[in-house]
């Protein structure tokens, strides 16, 4: 007779968690069925209702916890279970890291295809909390009714307004945060100033539902190393500004003569995003200036910079280490941002090219280079799909020995890759965010010219399942 599984849609599993896989969720086995659980942690042993079956794998959600993991620890934040930013707040800091290191070896060898990849321990971050030099806030119209509320019946916020976070897997509810591990508590002190100016203000939070509303994002970026600090205001359009954003800013800067500059953006769009298509200086010089290392980077509201400014420089050095840079060496430097790791090496090296797609980005990596005093760094704006065509770049500066290669979570296009293999170079520094991604691109370069030769994990992103890692890779 035909053994029928146990595990269908709506079955109530008793489940042992063995251990975290890529994206933070819960792995256990039952009947012979992979069961993945979203919020538990290894060693657990759950009850959980499966809501999802698929050929080979399902999908539970945990009802109980049977059992703690030894490695359980209390979390700190009267938010954790309902906010998107922690979710590991209640796993002990080094148990995060062996997951981490489990993760990247897991994708190495499932989608690379490596058999004993080399892969460091990973290095933590400096500080596991209130690492975060940049929060981005959302303005939202439907506000998260919290467990706590809920069970003492205590809904006397209004359920309309909300300035937070996005609650985990809901795009359309906000967490009305007033408190958070991540940034200063100086960033919490205005979040919540913020909030209450804005919900007296007659005005609502922007909505794409009918394209109305006026509040959309607060942004708050607290240099860690030089103390400055930005706050941005990313508004809708509106006739008169001044009578909201206006009396905000002059508020704001009266309660925390912190701020070292304060900015607005107007988004016109529909595109929920913190950018806007214009951006007015209110107070100070519309940027901050934060070191890693011993470089100096002035970082405008908008221009993509590393979150953690202490783990960057961990990540950084090891750049270096593996990069190995001779004073004669030529250095490409792919997906190049605001010029922040070809200004870190460029004391080392003869010359580094960067190419970068955002063309504000190329003109704060120009101005960091005059900060710096660093005179041997240029770079070429496009995307790299064309703007590396490996023969014309080749004819403008030569043959590059190193290339460093930092793409965004989605890897490198297949034409870019295909570039990379062309130009060839004897050692290629790869840093990357996601690691299957990451897997995908290397197994591509190891089938042809290049060897893994070492792989160091660094956790930039403490209390979340997200990891950075820094690779070098040597041509056969
Ligand atoms: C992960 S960031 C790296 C930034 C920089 N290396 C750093 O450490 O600050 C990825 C960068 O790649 C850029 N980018 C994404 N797609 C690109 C493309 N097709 N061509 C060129 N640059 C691209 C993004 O604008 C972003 O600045």
């Amino acid at each position: 007779m035909a053994e029928i599984s146990l595990v269908k849609k709506g079955a109530q599993l008793e489940l042992e968690i063995e251990r975290l896989v890529f994206g933070g969720r819960g792995l256990a086995h039952h009947d012979g069925f992979v069961v993945f659980v979203d919020g538990t942690l290894p060693g657990q042993k759950v009850s959980a209702r499966v809501v999802k079956k698929r050929k080979g794998y399902a999908e539970a959600r945990v009802e109980s916890i049977l059992r703690r993991s030894a490695r359980q620890v209390e979390p700190q934040c009267v938010h954790f279970g309902e906010c998107g930013g922690c979710r590991f707040q209640h796993y002990a800091y080094e148990a995060q890291l062996a997951a981490k290191l489990g993760q990247v070896v897991e994708s190495l060898e499932h989608i690379g295809g490596f058999s004993n990849p080399p892969v460091l321990p990973v290095l933590g971050s400096p500080e596991p909390f209130y690492y975060r030099n940049k929060m981005e806030y959302s303005f939202g119209r439907q506000r998260w009714l919290c467990r706590e509320e809920i069970e003492n019946d205590q809904l006397a916020k209004p359920k309309d307004f909300a300035l937070g976070l996005h609650v985990r897997g809901r795009f359309d509810k906000i967490l009305d945060l007033d408190t958070c591990y991540l940034q200063s508590q100086l960033s919490v002190d205005i979040l919540n100033f913020v909030r209450d100016f804005a919900k007296e203000s007659g005005e609502h939070p922007y909505t794409t539902v009918d394209h109305t509303g006026y509040w959309r994002h607060l942004v708050v970026r607290d240099a860690k190393q030089t103390g400055d600090l930005l706050v941005n205001v990313v508004t809708a359009d509106h006739k008169d500004h001044d009578l909201l954003v206006g009396v905000l800013a002059k508020k704001l800067l009266q309660a925390f003569p912190q701020i070292t500059t304060l900015v607005h953006n107007i988004n016109r769009r529909k595109a929920q995003v913190a950018i806007g298509d214009s951006e007015r200086i209110i107070y100070g010089p519309g940027t901050i200036t934060e070191k890693i290392g011993d470089c100096t980077y002035q970082i405008s509201a908008n221009s993509f910079f590393q979150t953690n400014s202490l783990g960057a420089k961990i990540l950084y050095d090891k750049v270096l280490d593996f990069a190995g840079f001779g004073e004669n060496d030529l250095v490409f430097d792919l997906y190049a941002g605001a010029g922040t790791i070809s200004i870190y090496a460029a004391r080392r090296v003869r010359q580094v090219v960067g190419f970068e797609i955002v063309t504000d980005a190329i003109k704060d990596a120009q101005m960091n280079c005059g900060l710096n005093e660093v005179t041997n760094c240029s770079f070429v704006a496009g995307d790299l799909k064309s703007s590396l065509v490996a023969k014309e770049a080749v004819a403008a500066y030569g043959t590059p020995d190193v290339l460093l290669i930092d793409p965004p979570r989605a890897g490198m296009h297949p034409d870019v890759l295909n570039q990379v293999q062309i130009l060839a170079p004897g050692r290629i520094v790869y840093i990357s965010c996601n690691p299957t991604t990451f897997a995908r691109d290397v197994q591509i370069l190891c089938d042809t010219k290049y060897e893994l030769a070492q792989v160091q994990p660094v956790d930039m992103f403490p209390m979340t399942p997200h990891i950075e890692l820094v690779s070098l890779l040597n041509r056969c």
